[in-house]
């Protein structure tokens, strides 16, 4: 291999390695030095916290930071050499690579196609199939108001006006007066965020987020050059920090923050009413964009939960607080229908920007959302869903105390997914021996900034009883492999691979 995209240097990496004990403590027996190591370098690729085709530093490098022996490093670079994670040239170096036929790794979440399930019981996507019959009968009634469309070039950078007027009228219901120009229908909530931060965060500029937070809006603002700064979450991260958040944006100053405040993606928690007044002054007093992900809003899980008022209640005209919603979690994913309520003016910019993305998104899923808006299939649809959460979530809490009774969570009111710590043991290294296992579960630190959340995974409510019966028994079996510091990697009997 002559060509490399980047390097780690030694300092770098054991400062990555040793990110991955914090939070965790050491299982009852402990592999080898150089076996420790070695895992440690796959878990940091497979996470994609060190790029693939990364130069790694010289063992001699390596062993000073590490404060261990060469003897060590060069056992370890040979077994990650042997498990195909490797590549050498002699008197080059050696540059990080996976083996032949794995998927490339992401710092995201990378869900497994549907049609994978029969071998792997996902747990890393938290999205539920489509609610029927309103599904299809959204779109045989979005069918019958096409025609109108054939007859333009079907380019809405802002959205259908139709469809724009609904969602405003939404807001409207909710307490908070919108105006259609106040409102940009996006491909999925994902669509709204990056064209949020391709208008608002140069390179080199500060994002706040809260740790943990949402992995593939981690990653995104990663990927447009942020510099994440991170808020913990309060109260056995239960919460909001409020005094450290107005901190954070008084002394870092960030162009732009990021908050799910309601049923927050991992913890699920909400913030109240007096947090998201508070969240909105500090970033008005910092000049600060705060942007507000209401993906899991409708997800109240608890009949009769009384939700707080949007935080964008607290800045109507919509110039220091962003909004952004999505079709994805209430309804289903494969609309990929997300919008954005903000100031005419902030709308104005994004739909400018949009022409150098997507143009537009598709004029059939904007009619069947509109058309379930209209006829009534949305409320219904997400009755039906609620009640379907709220058994997946139960059926996952039991499934859970029975199998790792030591795991610690907070059930959650709402959302999708729920955020355990893994009883003093690595989520990463669970996770890899769970993907053996036929489970598929996210690590900890995909959601934090600079490896933190070492001690946790995220699981969604996405199964029914019987599937979360059986992952939550493979977690069980991934747990006490680790626990018992037995194989994970390459050498993990091919017999439990389900
Ligand atoms: C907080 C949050 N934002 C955005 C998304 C992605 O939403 P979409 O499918 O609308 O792009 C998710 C999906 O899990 C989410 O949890």
């Amino acid at each position: 291999m002559g060509q490399w995209t980047s390097a780690v240097g030694a300092a770098q990496l054991a400062q990555l390695l040793a990110s991955q004990s914090a939070g965790a403590t050491p299982g009852s027996r402990r592999p080898p030095a150089y076996r420790a190591l070695a895992d440690g370098v796959r878990l940091l690729v497979l996470e994609g916290r060190v790029p693939v085709a990364a130069r790694l530093p010289a063992e001699r490098e390596l062993a000073a930071a590490l404060a261990t022996s060469r003897t060590t490093v060069a056992s370890a670079y040979e077994a990650l050499r042997s498990e195909g994670f490797l590549t050498s040239r002699r008197g080059a170096g050696s540059w990080t690579s996976v083996p032949a036929g794995n998927p490339l790794p992401t710092r995201g979440l990378d869900p497994l196609p549907p049609d994978a399930a029969e071998s792997m019981i996902d747990l890393g996507c938290a999205a539920l199939p489509a609610p029927e019959p309103w599904l299809t009968r959204s779109f045989q009634e979005a069918l019958g108001s096409l025609a109108p469309y054939a007859h333009t070039h079907g380019d809405y950078p802002a959205g259908l006006p139709v469809l724009r007027r609904a969602l405003a009228d939404r807001y409207s219901a909710r307490g908070v007066p919108t105006m259609p120009e106040q409102i940009m229908v996006t491909t999925g909530a994902m669509g709204a965020v990056a064209a949020i931060c391709h208008l608002f965060v140069g390179r080199g500029e500060r994002v706040t987020v809260e740790a943990p937070s949402y992995a593939n809006v981690l990653q995104l603002m990663r990927e447009a050059g942020a510099r994440l700064v991170p808020v913990a979450m309060a109260g056995r991260l239960a919460g909001w920090d409020i005094a450290a958040w107005r901190q954070v944006m008084r002394d870092a100053a960030p162009s732009m923050a990021y908050v799910v405040a309601d049923f927050h993606n991992p913890t699920g928690a909400l913030a109240g009413e007096d947090q998201r007044r508070q969240l909105a002054a500090a970033a008005r007093s910092a000049g600060t964009v705060l942007v507000v992900d209401e993906t899991m809003a409708d997800l109240a899980l608890e009949p009769g939960l009384d939700m707080p008022r949007p935080v964008c209640s607290f800045d109507p005209a919509g110039s220091t607080v962003v909004t952004v919603g999505s079709a994805s979690k209430a309804f289903w994913a494969g609309l990929r229908i997300g919008w954005v309520r903000a100031a005419p003016d902030v709308i104005r910019s994004l739909v400018a920007a949009r022409a150098y993305t997507d143009l537009g998104s598709p004029v059939l899923e904007q009619l069947a959302l509109l058309r379930l808006l209209e006829n009534g299939g949305w409320d219904a649809a997400l009755d039906a869903r609620r009640l379907q959460v709220r058994d997946n979530r139960d059926c996952l809490v039991a499934a859970l105390r029975r199998h790792v009774p030591d795991w610690e969570f907070t059930v959650p009111d709402g959302g999708l997914t729920l955020w355990a710590r893994t009883g003093g043991l690595s989520g990463s290294r669970i996770a890899e021996a769970g993907e053996r296992l036929g489970v598929r579960v996210p690590s900890g630190p995909r959601f934090g900034v600079d490896g933190a959340f070492e001690g946790f995974v995220r699981l969604p409510f996405t199964a029914g009883a019987a599937l979360v019966e059986t992952a939550a028994a493979r977690l069980a079996t991934a747990a006490s492999i680790v626990a018992e510091g037995g194989p994970v990697g390459a050498d993990m009997p091919a017999g439990l691979i389900a």
